[in-house]
């Protein structure tokens, strides 16, 4: 029998981060509420039930929440201003565009409008700039953020590792990618024009998985022992929930994996609250701590 996986489990640990959110956002329960404003074009059906639980996360934990839904058929404009009157309402601390936008919209527009200091996604150019020169900025991308979490909750070292990033979004295989290398990582990424991607693979003592196709990574192509993060998150014909990892086959060969669901979700939605308890301590003037860039 082989030995299986360790796995990396996003539930149990982010847990550990939303106790810390909700223990301080306590002491600001007799003023102004650090509030989370999720804005929603359409009716995507995963999107829907993303941001349904991040609404649920943030209320569980005291914290003050709204979504601001949009129709489908809005202009790039139009959200815009939308974006604005949020950049400019004092009692909103953390705005969360969820994407993907429907087709008409210029996202990176759209991205560029969210106020620096209340981008809880990180995905301003100049959250991002700083992020790229190695330096913390006060909201970092949340699924990224929430896998180098995962990583140092189980001493998983980083340095001098050879790591494949799967994707290249701005979301996730972008940022990780500066993370990890700011975490002295060797990190080659890789995408759909990716050649002998396989190959690669091989060559990598850890994999971030992050291209949103099911099977794409295939036992054959992960070493023994690797370390292997699914960030995939797809519904299958018949319903069922899988990563973009063949998880069966690798949990008898990966050291350690996540599962999908209870792996990068779970680390996903408690940054995004750890990320709106920061932008509101930082707009109060207070400490902000840095956590992941050390
Ligand atoms: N869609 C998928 N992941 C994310 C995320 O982390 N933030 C936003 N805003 N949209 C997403």
């Amino acid at each position: 029998m082989a030995d299986t996986a360790v796995l990396l489990d996003g539930k149990e640990t982010s847990k550990v981060l939303l106790e810390k959110v909700a223990r301080e956002a306590s002491q600001f329960a007799q003023g102004d509420l650090p509030k989370l404003v999720a804005v929603l074009v359409g009716h995507d059906p995963a999107s829907e039930v993303y941001v349904a639980r991040k609404m649920k996360v943030a209320a569980q934990l005291g914290l003050a929440s709204e979504l601001l839904r949009l129709p489908d058929s809005i202009e790039t404009a139009q959200l815009q201003a939308e974006i604005q009157y949020l950049n400019q309402d004092p009692h909103t601390h953390a705005i969360l565009v969820q994407l993907p936008l429907p087709k008409q919209i210029d996202t990176l527009a759209v991205l560029q409008t969210v106020a620096v200091e209340k981008d809880v996604d990180g995905f301003h150019p100049e959250n991002l700039g700083k992020l790229l020169m190695g330096i913390e900025p006060v909201a970092m991308p949340c699924t990224p953020a929430g896998i180098i979490y995962l990583l140092d909750a189980y001493k998983i070292p980083m340095a001098g590792k050879r790591v494949a990033v799967v994707g290249r979004s701005i979301i996730v295989g972008k940022p990780i990618t500066l993370m990890l290398t700011h975490r002295n990582a060797t990190v080659t990424l890789c995408h759909s024009k990716t050649r002998d991607l396989d190959g690669i693979l091989r060559e990598s003592e850890m994999i971030i998985a992050a291209a949103g196709q099911p099977g794409l990574i295939q036992a054959d192509a992960v070493q023994p022992g690797a370390v292997v993060v699914d960030v995939g998150i797809n519904r299958l014909p018949s319903g069922r929930l899988v990563g973009d990892v063949d998880f069966e086959a690798l949990k008898v060969k990966a050291g350690y994996m996540t599962p999908v669901p209870g792996g990068v979700g779970p680390m996903t939605i408690a940054m995004l609250m750890y990320n709106t308890l920061r932008l509101y301590q930082y707009q109060q003037g207070l400490k902000v701590e840095r956590l992941l860039l050390v």
